[in-house]
């Protein structure tokens, strides 16, 4: 999820690891061997069988009403939770299987739009605030909501396919990034610090647990492994809502709000090679590095339990 940095965000960030990287990054320009990304046509928006329950927002693109506070889901609540993000998980992994070097995202697209109405859920992004396709797909320096279009993969992208799925009333929402073909080291470097950066985030929850722990975690990780985290993607609250309380800052930041048993909310980390600024192009989702770096993100869903954590969208 995009967020506004406001003086609030800003100033509540700890700038200690902050200066000593941006030392580091300015004095390494070399990202690596890649193709910059640049905006293909999109094609036209998919329909989804009447038969298929939508979200409020299916219609308008605008969503209805999201809870003020973060939400103590109960038992029944849970299962569903369990079962939307279980088959995001499938799906997400199936994709993986077919991204191969040739396929256009919107190829990618089909397949995952189709994949899902064939489980009976519908796909959460298709017509949420307006967004046109059914998954997101970032590639290299797309940092995050990269709209699926004609661009064919090339051997040695780094692609994350961000998958959202709308099932029995509840969604599911989890992310990875692939490697296409022969990836240079600079980028499964990158792409694999990612993910310890995601464990890692996840490994600290627990109830009682400061949500701002996750975000200091991360950040810290990321900045020994030499990257910067892009700040205004946060992770959610989920349920029958996509987006909700809590904001899960992947930065440090003092957010003193602690974790309760039955909450439900995503964890997603994006993490650049370079600068953690980014540029919003005119289609209004596509986020690039304003510097060209390429990013990697990976996203899971987790339920906090009496005793810890659970990863709800692993399969
Ligand atoms: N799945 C994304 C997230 O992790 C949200 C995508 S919003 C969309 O929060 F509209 F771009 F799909
Ligand atoms: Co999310
Ligand atoms: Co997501």
């Amino acid at each position: 999820m995009l967020i506004t940095l406001t003086s609030k965000t800003t100033k509540s960030t700890i700038s200690k690891f902050r200066n000593t990287c941006k030392y580091f990054w300015s004095k390494k320009r070399n990202f690596g061997e890649y193709a910059l990304v640049e905006p293909a046509f999109v094609t036209k928006m998919k329909p989804v069988p009447i038969t298929i329950r939508k979200p409020d927002y299916y219609k308008s693109g605008s969503t209805m009403i999201t809870p003020e506070e973060p939400e103590i889901k109960n038992a029944k609540q849970i299962q569903r939770m369990r079962e939307s993000c279980k088959l995001a998980a499938q799906i997400l992994n199936k994709i993986g299987k077919f991204i191969r070097v040739g396929i256009t995202t919107d190829e990618v697209d089909s397949f995952a739009h189709n994949l899902i109405i064939a489980n009976r859920a519908y796909p959460s992004p298709l017509n949420y605030k307006q967004f046109p396709k059914s998954i997101c797909t970032s590639v290299n320096n797309v940092a995050c909501h990269g709209i699926p279009d004609c661009r064919p993969l090339l051997d040695g992208d780094i692609i994350n396919v961000d998958v959202t799925v709308f099932f029995n009333g509840y969604h599911g929402d989890c992310s990875k990034t692939f490697l296409v073909g022969n990836v240079d080291q600079f980028g499964r470097d990158l792409v694999k610090a990612t993910e310890t950066c995601l464990y890692q985030g996840i490994s600290v929850c627990k109830p009682g647990e400061r949500f701002s722990t996750i975000g200091q975690c991360i950040e810290r990780k990321a900045y020994q492994f030499g990257y910067s985290v892009v700040p205004c993607f946060v992770g959610h609250g989920i349920g029958k809502y996509f987006h909700g309380p809590p904001d899960i800052c992947h930065f440090a930041n003092y957010n003193n709000e602690t974790m309760e048993p039955g909450m439900t909310f995503t964890i997603e980390p994006v993490l650049s090679q370079g600068s953690q600024e980014i540029t919003i192009l005119e289609d209004g989702w596509t986020a690039i590095t304003t510097d060209g770096a390429r990013t990697a993100q990976f996203e899971h869903t987790v339920l906090i339990t009496q005793t810890g954590v659970e990863i709800l969208t692993e399969e």
